[in-house]
């Protein structure tokens, strides 16, 4: 306990995952909605709009600075401070989904009722599951034909591996969609459809059984009845344990885009999702409450201007009391900084511009003193670990038409590679950059951007390389003097990484598989979580 305590208990942090179309933005907008952060439903949805174009790069461009602001979005309900943080849409740029998923404490499933669990959702899922980030879901879109509720909750049980705990129930789907059960209020919420509906004008009845419903809604409630009397029997109760570990999900049905089951997803937020809890740095564990600052980089995005370069770093705050104006050292370097215009998310309240606690995301513009992992502290030596890298599964090969710039390809290439946008790649013999990627689109963006911001005129062109892995040593197998023993051996096919990471990079699966069994010491990372 310490006098941030009571702060640090009123964060949530979490974002929305979903497989594209599910709702995501739908409900992101109904969110803010209904905690008062915005007053007419539209901003969210006509920046979607102008994100979907995602072949014209110009217009994201433009657009940059709108997303950059809403990156993270910060609201208030019933006294909690939630901050919900976006994650990029596009599949080509999951990698930097997966690092803002570092940054939550909590994830919001959106599934379509109709689709089920999509592949977008399972791979993000993956990712919640190897942190054990506790997960809530919500099943969009009711006013549709779509699948049986038990059949879904099925599918996610078998196909996410955790059981699921229905806290709402529907009565009806489509057109003869009637609203959900409150399983635990004992109570029916009746719906009626409109965009334009508050919620607070449901029409509520009580009693899971009440003598009324069969009349009123005829065969939907038989149904709904029957299966309800099979999930209390079968579905496990609520624990909270299980839930916190990632093992259990508490799952309420709804349809966002008429407002409905949307408080219900607010008031799970913050009476299950955890405030912000401790980290584990190398050093030690660090508390929330603890009173020195600390906070670690996980997203870097390129500012408004691209002729100013100037980027801007995503800090969560991992403990403390962050002031503006007040002196930090980023760790890595030993470099101090004493942000004076962060950019904070925090729209509603004027009087807490100047100060976050953990939990929140404080975005702190630079001209690359940050780099993504980076940690800031009032001084203490400290690295916050578990910011994932992934080895590319693409790879291009980059060269500049003018032979005179490319001084500006590396500084280019180098800073966009601390941005994450794209892994760089120095092979260890050879001069021609490697460029690595999760999607094809992150290579049209950075020659682009090259093009753009650095004026250079890229070549970017096929490498024959499709599979890649971080390549270390234990000490107890030789450490550094066997590592090296494998780069000589191997030099034509290995390469540094921005953070000088040895990495071998190879054209087929089996080729992988051959190399393990032939260097048993060598040890083979398809991700690498620090410098
Ligand atoms: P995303 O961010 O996950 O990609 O999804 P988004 O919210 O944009 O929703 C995708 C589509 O699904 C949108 O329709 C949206 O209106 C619709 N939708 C969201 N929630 C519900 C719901 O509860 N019921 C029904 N029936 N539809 C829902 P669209 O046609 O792509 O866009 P729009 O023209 O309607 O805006």
């Amino acid at each position: 306990m310490s006098d941030l305590t009571p702060q640090v208990r009123r964060r949530r942090t979490f974002a929305i995952i979903s497989h594209p179309d599910a709702g995501k933005t739908t409900l992101t907008e109904k969110l803010l909605l209904f905690s008062g952060a915005i007053q007419i439903a539209g901003s969210v949805k006509a920046r979607k709009a102008t994100r979907h174009a995602t072949s014209d790069w110009m217009e994201i461009e433009k657009q940059r600075g709108i997303s950059v602001a809403s990156s993270v979005m910060q609201m208030e309900y019933r006294d909690c401070v939630i901050n919900l943080l976006d994650t990029p849409g596009h599949q080509d740029f999951s990698e930097d989904t997966y690092r803002v998923l570092t940054a939550v404490d909590a994830a919001l499933m959106v599934i379509d009722a109709a689709n089920g669990v999509e592949p977008q959702t399972r791979r993000l899922l993956q990712v919640c599951r190897a942190r054990n980030t506790p997960i809530l879901t919500f099943v969009n879109k009711m006013d549709r034909e779509v699948q049986e509720p038990l059949t879904l909750m099925d599918e996610i049980e078998r196909e996410l591996g955790m059981s699921v705990v229905p806290f709402t129930w529907p009565v009806g789907m489509g057109k003869q969609f009637h609203g959900v059960m409150d399983l635990r209020e004992k109570q029916m919420r009746v719906f009626s459809p409109g965009e334009d509906r508050k919620g607070a004008d449901d029409e509520i009845l009580p009693g899971l059984d009440n003598p009324a419903y069969a009349e009123r809604f005829g065969m939907q409630y038989e149904n709904a009845r029957g299966e309800i009397e099979l999930v209390q029997e079968a579905a496990p109760s609520f624990d909270e344990a299980q839930f916190l570990a990632g093992h259990q999900t508490p799952m309420f049905f709804g349809s966002a885009v008429n407002n409905f089951g949307v408080r219900e997803v607010l008031d799970a937020l913050v009476d299950l999702a955890p405030p912000p809890s401790e980290r584990a740095a190398i050093q030690r564990v660090v508390h929330p409450d603890e009173k020195k600052f600390t906070g670690v980089v996980f997203k870097i995005q390129a500012n408004m201007d691209p002729a100013h370069r100037d980027r801007i770093a995503f800090v969560r705050v991992a403990s403390g009391r962050f002031e503006r104006g007040m002196n930090l050292k980023v760790v890595r370097s030993g470099k101090t900084l004493r942000p004076n215009t962060v950019v904070t998310f925090m729209s509603q309240k004027r009087e807490l511009l100047d100060e976050a606690f953990a939990g929140d995301i404080i975005g702190i513009p630079n001209h690359g003193v940050l780099q993504l992992g980076d940690t800031i502290t009032e001084g203490e030596a400290l690295q916050y670990t578990g910011l994932p890298f992934f080895a590319p599964e693409m790879f291009r090969s980059v060269e500049v038409a003018d032979p005179l710039k490319t001084k500006q390809l590396r500084a280019g290439l180098t800073q966009l590679g601390e941005e994450g946008a794209i892994q760089v790649f120095r092979p260890v013999a050879g001069s021609v950059l490697l460029l690595g990627a999760v999607g094809q689109l992150q290579f049209e963006v950075v020659a682009h951007r090259l093009e753009h911001e650095y004026g250079v005129k890229a070549r970017v062109m096929p490498a024959r390389y499709n599979v890649a892995r971080w390549v270390t040593c234990d000490e107890a197998d030789g450490g550094e003097k066997e590592l090296k023993r494998f780069i000589d051996a191997n030099d034509h096919r290995v390469a540094l990484d921005a953070v000088d990471a040895a990495c071998v990079l190879l054209e087929y699966a089996g080729e992988l598989r051959a190399m393990q069994e032939n260097w048993p010491k060598i040890k083979f990372h398809a991700l690498r979580e620090h410098a």
